[in-house]
């Protein structure tokens, strides 16, 4: 009787655990966040992506500056997750480095809250013409008209982000290289050629 009711309190923690334990990134986005704390847990992330958010120019680091919050606390818990490969990240998105739950929902708004510059890495501007052409027929039904995204749907602002950065994702999520991509993006980008997502790269740099 004893093992029997024990077996029932650990089925009933079970189901307890996978139906209201959401993962902590979960938890975070329903958080509301406090920017002073998450000024500070930012102290981590400047290291790469520079106190202002705007990361380098080069693409080695992308614009943080300005995404939505949603789309912040997303993507740390793709890369985490092991959904999205990106190794140079994979400490810094996990919740026990960023100082738990509330400390990702504080940072996450920290870095919603930063200004966008528009002082990023642009492509050579020799085919506007063409990436405005792809852009507006492929990508504003989800990225929108100015590339604001939508935080409700997670979609992420990719306005002036570094034309390099835009490049490699654009191309990593055309060759597989990116779990979470998707899957209606996919179908738009996967017969594109190279110089194709350069134009569309380049174009989205200069919203
Ligand atoms: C050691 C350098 C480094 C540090 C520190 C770092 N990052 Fe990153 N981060 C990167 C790199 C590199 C990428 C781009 C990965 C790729 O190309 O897929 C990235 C990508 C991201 C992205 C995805 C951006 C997008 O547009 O999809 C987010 C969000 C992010 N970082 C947030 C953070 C936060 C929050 C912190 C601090 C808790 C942090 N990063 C600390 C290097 C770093
Ligand atoms: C059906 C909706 C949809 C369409 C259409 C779409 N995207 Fe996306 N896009 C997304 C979503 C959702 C993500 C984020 C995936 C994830 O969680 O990593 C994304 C991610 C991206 C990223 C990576 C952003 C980052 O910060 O890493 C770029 C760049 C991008 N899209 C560009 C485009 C371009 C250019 C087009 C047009 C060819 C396009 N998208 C069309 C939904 C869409």
């Amino acid at each position: 009787m004893k093992s029997f009711i024990v077996f029932c309190v650990l089925i009933y923690q079970a189901i307890i655990n996978s139906v209201f334990a959401q993962d902590v990134y979960e938890q975070a986005l329903l958080l509301k966040s406090n920017l002073e704390h998450g000024k500070n847990s930012y102290k981590l992330c400047a290291a790469c992506h520079l106190d202002n958010g705007a990361g380098k120019k080069n693409g080695s680091f992308p614009v943080i500056a300005a995404q939505h919050k949603s789309v912040i606390i997303k993507q740390l818990k793709d890369i985490q997750y092991k959904h999205r490969d990106s190794p140079t990240m994979y400490p810094f998105s996990d919740a026990k480095t960023i100082g738990g739950v509330q400390a990702i929902a504080d940072v996450a708004a920290y870095i919603e809250s930063l200004p966008d510059l528009g002082n990023n890495g642009l492509g050579s501007g020799e085919r506007l013409v063409q990436g405005k052409a792809l852009y507006l027929n492929n990508c504003t039904g989800c990225h929108g008209l100015d590339g604001q995204g939508d935080a409700q749907l997670t979609f992420p602002r990719i306005k002036s982000q570094h034309y390099e950065y835009l490049l490699r994702q654009l191309k990593w999520m055309r060759d597989g290289y990116r779990a979470n991509s998707n899957p209606d993006m996919l179908d738009l980008i996967k017969n594109m050629s190279d110089l194709e997502l350069s134009d569309l790269a380049d174009y989205v740099s200069r919203l």
